[in-house]
C-alpha cells in the first residue's frame, strides 16, 4: 500500500475507526498523490518569473485558445473556460453550493460536513461511492422502484448485491417496515450496509412524509446502535421538486453526525435541479457520525475521493462549473427557478387531475407520486413492454416500461395542455391490446 494511503487510514483509525471499516479494499488503497497537481498548485502561488509546471499551453499571460471557440463564448473570460479546473472543483462554486445546501436544508444548521467536491454529475458521485465503499458481495439497499443504473454502478461494476424492498405498502405509503427488515438482515449477515435514499424517487416520483423520513432515519440509527456500519447515501438528484405535503429537505440533514457508525454521503447537483443535464455538474459531500468537528476524518475522505477522481477522469469540465457558478450568483436565479418549479408542479397536479377519470380504472392503478420528474402506472391488463412498443409504433408516444406491469411517464417533458391527450392515447393503446 502506498504510504500516503496508509497515512490516511491511520488518520481514520485514530479519529473514526468505523469509517475505516466501511471502506472497500480500493477505498483503503486510495490517496491523493503529491504529484504534478500539488507541485503546480505550489507554483501557481510562487512562480512569479516562469511557470513551466502546468500541462496546458499559455499565451499572452493566459490560456491559449482558438478564436473560433472563444467567439461563441464572449461573455466568459478564457481563464474561466479553458484551463483545467482544480480536482475538487472551482472553490467559489463549492462554497456557494455549500451555502445553498444549508439554506435549503435547515436541519443541517450546526452540523459538521465537508465542502462539496465537484463530480461529473450524480452518476459519477454514485460511482465514487461504489469505488470507495463497495466490495464484492457487499449489500446495497434500495426500494424495488429504483433508477436501473444502480444495477450497473453497484452490481456489475463492484459485484455488490442490490437488496430491494417493496417501495409501497398496500395503503400507499412508503414501506418503512420492509426497509427495516432488509436493513436488519443485512446488518446481521454483513455488519455493514450501504443504504440508497433517492427522494424524489426515480421512477415513482415519490418523496416520503416527514414521519416516514424520520422512521427511515430511526431504523438506520437502531442498526448502528446494534453494531452495524452504515454508509447512508442520499441521491438528491431531483431535490427541491416537492409538490405536495412531503419532506422538503434531504434526509442527509438528519443523518449527518447522528452516530459514529453512520457515514452520511450526499450526492446532488445542478443537472436536474437547474435544468442543465448535459453540463454534468454534481457534488459529493461527506458528514461523519461524530457530533464534533472531526477534521482529520473529513480530510481523509476528501483525499480518497480526490484520488479516485484523479484516477478516473482527472477532473471535471471547467466551462460548466463556470456556467453554474454564474447562475448561482445571478440575482435572477431564484426567481427563474421558481418559475420553472411552478411549471413542473402544474404538470404533476394536472396528471393527478386527469387520472381521476373513472374510465381509466379498468386499465391501470397508479403508484403514489408527489415530486420530481416522473410517475408510474401499474397496468392491469396488458404487458408494459408490449404497450410501450405499441404506443410508439401506432401513436408516436414514448414511455418507459419497467418490468411486466409498470409504465413510467416523465411528465417533466409534457406541456400541461397535452397531458389529458397523453393519457387518453395510453388508454386507447391499452384498449387496442386488450
Ligand atoms: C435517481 C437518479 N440518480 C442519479 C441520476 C443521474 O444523474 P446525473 O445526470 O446527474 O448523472 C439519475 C438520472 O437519471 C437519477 O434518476
Amino acid at each position: 500500500m502506498n504510504p500516503l494511503a496508509s497515512e490516511l487510514n491511520e488518520q481514520l483509525a485514530q479519529h473514526s475507526p468505523h469509517v475505516l471499516e466501511m471502506l472497500s479494499d480500493l477505498g483503503k488503497n486510495l490517496f491523493f498523490p503529491k504529484g504534478i497537481l500539488t507541485q503546480s498548485a505550489e507554483a501557481k502561488d510562487k512562480a512569479h518569473k516562469f511557470n513551466a509546471t502546468i500541462g496546458i499551453a499559455t499565451e499572452n499571460g493566459g490560456p491559449m485558445f482558438l478564436k473560433c471557440i472563444q467567439d461563441k463564448l464572449p461573455a466568459f473570460e478564457p481563464k474561466d473556460i479553458y484551463p483545467y479546473a482544480p480536482p475538487a472543483g472551482k472553490p467559489e462554486l463549492r462554497s456557494l453550493w455549500r451555502e445553498k445546501m444549508l439554506r435549503e436544508n435547515p436541519s443541517l444548521q450546526g452540523k459538521h460536513f465537508s465542502t462539496p467536491i465537484v463530480t461529473n454529475a450524480l452518476t459519477h458521485g454514485l460511482s465514487i461511492v461504489a469505488d470507495m465503499f463497495m466490495d464484492e458481495g457487499d449489500h446495497v439497499i434500495s426500494p424495488d422502484m429504483m433508477w436501473g443504473n444502480y444495477n450497473l454502478t453497484f452490481g456489475v461494476r463492484c459485484k455488490a448485491i442490490v437488496k430491494k424492498y417493496p417501495t409501497f405498502t398496500v395503503a400507499g405509503g412508503l414501506d418503512v417496515d420492509a426497509f427495516k427488515a432488509v436493513l436488519k438482515n443485512t446488518a446481521k449477515e454483513k455488519g455493514k450496509a450501504v443504504v440508497l435514499l433517492n427522494f424524489p424517487n426515480n421512477p415513482s416520483g415519490y418523496t416520503p412524509t416527514v414521519a416516514e423520513g424520520d422512521a427511515i432515519v430511526t431504523a438506520i440509527k437502531e442498526v448502528a446502535e446494534e453494531g452495524c456500519n452504515v454508509v447512508a447515501v442520499t441521491d438528491d438528484a431531483y431535490f427541491g421538486l416537492f409538490f405536495e405535503d412531503t419532506m422538503t429537505e434531504s434526509l442527509y440533514g438528519k443523518l449527518a453526525n447522528m452516530h459514529p457508525r453512520v457515514l452520511a454521503v450526499k450526492l446532488d447537483g445542478a443537472t436536474k435541479e437547474e435544468y442543465v443535464w448535459g453540463f454534468r455538474t454534481g457534488f459529493i459531500t461527506f458528514a461523519d457520525g461524530n457530533d464534533y468537528e472531526n477534521e482529520p476524518v473529513i480530510t481523509a475522505l476528501e483525499k480518497k475521493a480526490l484520488g479516485i477522481i484523479r484516477a478516473t477522469i482527472s477532473n471535471c469540465p471547467h466551462p460548466s462549473q463556470t456556467f453554474v457558478l454564474e447562475a448561482l450568483r445571478s440575482p435572477q436565479f431564484l426567481e427563474q427557478k421558481e418559475q420553472k418549479f411552478q411549471i413542473m408542479k402544474g404538470r404533476a397536479l394536472k396528471v393527478k387531475e386527469v387520472l381521476k377519470n373513472e374510465k381509466f380504472a379498468n386499465a391501470w392503478d397508479f403508484y403514489p407520486f408527489n415530486s420530481g420528474y416522473f410517475m408510474c402506472l401499474k397496468l392491469k391488463t396488458v404487458d408494459a413492454e408490449k404497450l410501450r412498443v405499441h404506443l410508439l409504433d401506432k401513436y408516436g408516444v414514448g414511455t418507459i416500461s419497467i418490468g411486466k406491469t409498470d409504465l413510467r411517464i416523465a411528465f417533466s417533458c409534457i406541456a400541461e395542455q397535452n397531458i389529458a391527450e397523453l393519457f387518453d392515447l395510453i388508454y386507447q393503446a391499452v384498449q387496442d391490446l386488450s
